[in-house]
């Protein structure tokens, strides 16, 4: 691969753009039989909790034409069990690709004791804080993400206890990133990822009968790809920290657009279930397109989308 690939950035270097996104490739080892993870630019891992969690009940993740929906409810082994048996492994495994640990609790409390767990092992190089779960509702089912104040509360705790770079995981319902960018920002965050799951729900049209095991879930795949890239988009307008972008990226085209509307890097999700060597051959086809377009490097990409930003219109006269 080459070095034009290369993204310079969260205090460390990707050896290309392309990661799986949380909650799709578990701590690596579950799926490193089909996938070279090492070649990649990195991983996110599964939502590590405070204590272990079994998730929610079955059927946890439903198809339907565009996409799917899932509720899985953070299952995870919790984070004493992230420290002792899957961080060595991805010590051991990870050489070249990066790693971020995804963060999720009840409360900023919870959030915060997760790191003080993790924070002094080795393994991975980040944190991606999951502020916007749409399938945690202990909160009264409004997540972090769309509470700025709530949001920067926990940002405020984790910054407290690291000095890993913090990436915040904003949710795709977000009417205005403006407010949630600016409280975090004030509260010392690193990064932004755009976006997690779009809650949704699926019926069976015949009984009423929800798919998911809990009802309602959040929504991936293709479905929500427009809404990822507006959202990065939109983001861009707010801030000039690094943008993660990910939302229904199953081939080079679609994670070319994220890079135009301002991402840095992308992840896949949804698609690795799907085909689990897409995100190395969206690997492949970015490396190419930057040699056929006759860009030095991946970056010229970022932030290329030619849109021009409207000025929010002055309300005329009643
Ligand atoms: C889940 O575990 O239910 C999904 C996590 C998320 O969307 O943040």
């Amino acid at each position: 691969m080459s070095s034009s690939m290369a993204q310079e950035l969260l205090g460390t270097s990707f050896q290309n753009p392309v990661l799986l996104a949380a909650g799709t490739c578990g701590f690596g080892e579950e799926i490193a039989e089909v996938v070279e993870l090492d070649r990649l630019g990195g991983l996110v891992t599964k939502s590590v909790t405070l204590e272990p969690r079994l998730g929610n009940p079955a059927p946890r993740v439903a198809e339907f034409r565009a996409g799917m929906v899932n509720s899985v409810g953070l299952a995870n082994p919790g984070a004493h069990e992230v420290r002792k048996r899957k961080l060595p492994w991805l010590r051991e495994r990870m050489v070249r690709a990066r790693v971020l640990v995804s963060v999720a609790g009840h409360t900023p409390d919870e959030f915060v004791r997760v790191v003080e767990i993790l924070d002094d092992a080795d393994g991975f190089q980040a944190y991606e804080i999951n502020l916007s779960c749409p399938n945690d509702t202990r909160r009264g089912g409004l997540a972090f993400a769309l509470d700025p104040d709530a949001a920067a509360r926990v940002l405020e705790g984790v910054r407290r206890r690291t000095e890993r770079p913090l990436v915040a995981k904003l949710a795709p319902n977000t009417p205005d990133f403006g407010p949630v960018i600016r409280a975090l920002e004030g509260a010392g965050v690193d990064g932004f990822t755009l976006v997690n799951t779009l809650p949704g729900l699926v019926l069976d049209p015949e009984t009423g009968e929800p798919a998911l095991g809990a009802g309602a879930g959040g929504m991936s795949g293709p479905a929500i790809r427009a809404v990822g890239v507006h959202a990065v988009w939109s983001a861009a307008a707010h801030t000039r920290l690094p943008l993660l972008g990910v939302g229904g990226i199953a081939e080079g085209q679609d994670a070319v657009q994220y890079l135009m509307a301002g991402a840095s890097l992308v992840q896949m999700g949804s698609a690795s279930f799907w085909d689990p060597r897409s995100s190395g051959r969206v690997v492949n086809w970015l490396d190419a397109a930057v040699r056929r377009r006759g860009l030095d490097h991946v970056r010229a990409l970022v932030g290329s989308a030619r849109l021009e930003r409207k000025k929010p219109q002055e309300p005329g006269p009643e």
